[in-house]
């Protein structure tokens, strides 16, 4: 009797775990897929934006298939872990500036180089190039693939002091992204440059460990910097634009119904950045100027003509590396 007792506890206990595994398997099932986008900028700039949007328009048209968790500001990771996190998994989608995929690519560097596109229309059109799409798969040995280009605007030199010809910036530190074509950059003034994550700007420039900066508009304002820089050269000398990437893995394991309509709002999210940067970058400069912070400083021709010829012999230096075929293909969507 009790061997009987025993062995129906047991057969009881069995059907309870596999009722618990399978309740386990069928929750699992209905779990929505997460995609967890990190990226260091405000909610209030284009990709701050677009990844608000992204996540809007797949929580509406996959509503519980799903869920997109955004991290603006550097809150889940900044600078130098984002990409390491994408690549252990840990997040789905970023979208860092093209300047920091060295370590991945040196192709990408063309976009660092000074005075090459004479404004966003131009680079768009060079990312929409056939070259500009091949530099989206050009990482997929590395297991990150470009799902798009996102705008955010041309750079603008700041710092404690009015730069109005290149001889102004000699000796000063500005902050680079980790780019060495940009380092090269400031080198060229003989400034000093000194690569530092986005989230470390605004204390730098505060405690002077740099005087100077380049970004585009949305982001001086979005991160206060104009309360720390006195001077802004309305200079436009090169561009800081986004690849968007995801994990390779990651994006072709997703089910082929998921992904094709994740591509389809992505590809109108992009559309939509791309086509609200301008806009974003011109408020934010207007903003700038209302605040009264700062002082702008407009560029004659022949002081552009100056930053132009001391920063243009950079080129050469990463001629190989980036390949000419794709600097060429930059130069002739400049046209
Ligand atoms: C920077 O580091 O200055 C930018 O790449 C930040 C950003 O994502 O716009």
């Amino acid at each position: 009797m009790i061997s009987f007792i025993r062995k129906a506890a047991k057969t009881s206990q069995a059907m309870l775990c596999a009722a618990s595994i399978l309740f386990a398997v069928s929750a699992h099932a209905a779990d929505p897929i997460v995609i967890k986008f990190s990226h260091v900028v405000a909610d209030s700039t284009p990709k701050g934006q677009g990844a608000l949007l992204f996540k809007k328009l797949v929580e509406e048209r996959l509503p519980g298939k799903v869920e997109v968790q955004v991290y603006p500001n550097s809150s889940l990771y900044g600078d130098g872990k984002e990409m390491e996190a994408l690549l252990l998994g840990d997040v789905q989608l970023i979208a860092p500036s093209l300047a920091k995929f060295g370590q991945y690519t040196k192709k990408l560097q063309v976009f660092d180089l000074p005075f090459l596109f004479k404004d966003i229309n131009a680079v768009d059109k060079f990312q929409q190039s056939d070259t500009g799409k091949s530099l989206l798969k050009s990482m997929e040995n590395n297991n990150i693939t470009g799902l798009g280009y996102w705008h955010n605007g041309m750079k603008q030199l700041s710092a404690n002091k009015p730069l109005h010809v290149p001889r102004d910036a000699r000796g000063l530190k500005f902050r680079v992204q980790a780019s060495d074509v940009l380092d090269e950059q400031f080198k060229a003034v003989r400034a000093n440059p000194r690569k530092m994550s986005f989230a470390e700007v605004y204390q730098g420039l505060q405690t002077g460990v740099v005087n100077g900066a380049e970004n585009p508009w949305s982001n001086i304002y979005s991160q206060k910097f104009n309360e720390v820089q006195k001077y802004i050269t309305e200079s436009n000398h090169g561009v800081l634009d986004y690849m968007l990437i995801t994990n390779t893995e990651f994006w072709n394991g997703l089910p082929d119904d998921i992904r094709s309509q994740l591509e389809q709002i992505l590809e109108e999210v992009t559309a939509h950045v791309n086509s609200e940067a301008g806009a974003l970058n011109q408020k934010a400069k207007q903003a700038v100027i209302d605040s009264g912070t700062s002082e702008i400083i407009s560029l004659s021709d022949d002081e552009r003509a100056q930053w132009v010829d001391a920063m243009k012999p950079v080129w050469a230096k990463f001629e190989d590396e980036i390949g000419s075929d794709v600097i060429n293909a930059a130069l002739d969507a400049g046209k």
